[in-house]
């Protein structure tokens, strides 16, 4: 049993990680800008403040702080926010590295879209290299920030796809046109979206625990088109699916740069992962949103 501190362990993913490492019988605390309760200490990467009570004793941090990447169009001072929460909190998290004489391993949240939309029929693997847009740039910046631990620590990058959950994210965003029966695909439809069930999440990071598994893991259960998709959460919902797609212009008029990751997809497998004895729960797109809607 492991002592596990989460920097970024409130939002969606850290609190169910929270409560699936405590019922295997971790020690978890967790790191915030706005602590709240028991088990839950106050840091601000920003302004280079953190309570260091916790970091003596701990052998596993895990980072997943990170401002929404598609919570706001990315203006200049959204993209330093973007970077700052995810490269700013890594690199503070390191400066206090000699803190931490127990740490084993450290564990960084990532992007499955580390691959960027060049070839959107190629099946990526994590030895692939990074794309050159945006957000793919931001994921390697991301990545290298963690690797500052390489040498100190066991480093562990999990390359994490569309996080399907009852309790926000994306799909409870896609999902009010959905229930209304105006649910519709975005620009062609045939972007590929890579996804994976919370529960899922939760469970392969504490799979990357258990077996101290290092390098980067593509989290994904699966992929499927953004029009597949649509039409499933319709189904799943009983809702008709008729309304045309909403055009790619009138995405990028909405959402500027950002249109880039509702408009464009990537392919990228799993079996890195499941070659290490992990197995999906919800391996099947259908099954999975029944339970997230
Ligand atoms: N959810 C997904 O579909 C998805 C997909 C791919 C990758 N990821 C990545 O996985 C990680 C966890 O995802 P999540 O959905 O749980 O994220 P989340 O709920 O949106 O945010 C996680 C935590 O990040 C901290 N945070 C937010 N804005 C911040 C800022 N400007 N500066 C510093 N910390 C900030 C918050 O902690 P406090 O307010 O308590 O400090 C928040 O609870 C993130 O790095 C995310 O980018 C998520």
């Amino acid at each position: 049993m492991k002592n596990i501190l989460i920097a970024g362990g409130t939002g969606l993913v850290g609190s169910k990680l929270v409560s699936i490492l405590k019922e295997k019988g971790h020690t978890v605390s967790v790191l915030s800008r706005n602590p709240k309760g028991e088990g839950q200490f106050f840091w601000n990467s920003a302004e280079g403040k953190i309570d260091e009570s916790r970091l003596k004793e701990i052998q596993v941090l895990i980072n997943l702080s990170g401002a929404g990447i598609a919570d706001k169009r990315w203006s200049t001072a959204r993209k330093k926010e973007l970077h700052q929460s995810r490269i700013g909190t890594n690199t503070f998290l390191f400066q206090k590295a000699s803190e931490m004489p127990n740490l084993e391993q450290f564990i960084t949240s990532s992007g499955i879209n580390a691959y960027g939309f060049e070839d959107p029929e190629k099946c990526f693997v994590e030895d692939d290299s990074f794309g050159k847009d945006y957000i793919s740039q931001l994921v390697k910046d991301w990545e290298e920030s963690a690797d500052l631990f390489q040498g100190t620590c066991k480093v562990t990058k999990i390359r994490t796809a569309v996080v399907l959950a009852k309790e926000g994210g994306a799909l409870q965003k896609m999902l009010p046109p959905v229930k209304f029966g105006i649910g519709s695909a975005l620009g062609t439809g045939d972007q590929t979206m890579c996804w994976i069930h919370a529960d899922d999440l939760s469970r392969l990071f504490a799979h990357v625990i258990e077996f101290q598994l290092d390098g980067a893991y593509n989290a994904l259960a699966g992929t499927c088109s953004n029009l597949e998709f649509t039409k499933n959460l319709a189904k799943v919902l009983q809702k008709p699916f008729w309304f045309p797609a909403v055009p790619a212009f009138m995405m990028r008029l909405l959402f500027g740069e950002m249109s880039i990751i509702l408009l464009k997809g990537l392919k990228a497998s799993n079996e890195k992962i499941k070659s290490t004895g992990f197995e999906f729960l919800f391996a099947d797109v259908k099954a999975a949103l029944k339970t997230v809607v």
